[in-house]
């Protein structure tokens, strides 16, 4: 009763996860992230990203980590029919897999350029302010360097939207002090007490950070 988020059991969890049902275009998005050793968002998480996407009608949407295309395929379904999602993602091989996901989807060539190459090469040469949505979910180490270009990408009322937020609950133990943990804890941190950011970290899959920029005001 009453405040009873703490408390929802495992059972009650893996529900909400499912709410949206997934197709067969993302199962078989997930069957080829195993086949290379990579992990997909939950589609709790896609869900997630398709409402966000939605809501504000986003149209130029940048994601950092392509992978098999589980979470392009969850953006480009919430995103404007004209959209178009820009993916980065280091591994030829996981562009490759990705390709595949959104064809097989029917998702129209022109709706997505995805870039092989480190993010941190391609993102500066995007174009300040000219992004609705960015989703962080590469290399765990290079996540504050992510951010800062987001937060240049994106134009206010923008939305960024970072995985593994609570990397399987390490974040919240502070206990846990390996470098890929203490760096997603004090990005948390930041993004929260950010005077320019309106956030909320999502208990969905391994933590969803979402927050919406909002106009340049004094840093907390
Ligand atoms: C790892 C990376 C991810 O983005 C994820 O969602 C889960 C695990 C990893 O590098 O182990
Ligand atoms: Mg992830």
């Amino acid at each position: 009763m009453g405040n009873s988020t703490a408390s929802l059991d495992a059972g009650a969890m893996a529900y909400a996860a499912n709410h949206v049902a997934e197709d067969e275009s993302l199962t078989a998005a997930r069957q080829r992230a195993t086949e290379l050793g990579i992990s997909p968002i939950g589609a709790g998480s896609g869900a997630a990203l398709r409402l966000l996407a939605a809501a504000i009608s986003a149209k130029n949407v940048v994601e950092i980590g392509t992978g098999t295309g589980v979470s392009s395929l969850w953006l480009l379904r919430g995103m404007a029919d004209n959209g178009i999602l820009t993916s980065i993602d280091a591994e030829h091989e996981h562009q490759r897999a990705a390709r595949q996901t959104l064809a097989s989807a029917d998702i129209e060539a022109h709706r997505y350029r995805l870039i092989a190459g480190r993010a941190m090469d391609v993102l500066p040469r995007l174009t300040d302010g000219a992004y609705d949505m960015v989703f962080i979910d590469a290399d765990k180490a290079e996540y504050p360097a992510y951010l800062e270009q987001a937060l240049r990408l994106l134009h206010v009322g923008g939305i960024v939207a970072i995985d593994n937020a609570l990397w399987s609950g390490k974040v919240a133990d502070p206990a846990q002090r390996d470098s890929q943990t203490v760096t997603l804890r004090s990005l948390g941190t930041e993004v929260a007490e950010s005077g320019r950011l309106i956030s909320a970290l999502l208990p969905v899959g391994d933590g969803l950070l979402v927050a919406v920029v909002t106009p340049e005001t004094q840093d907390a």
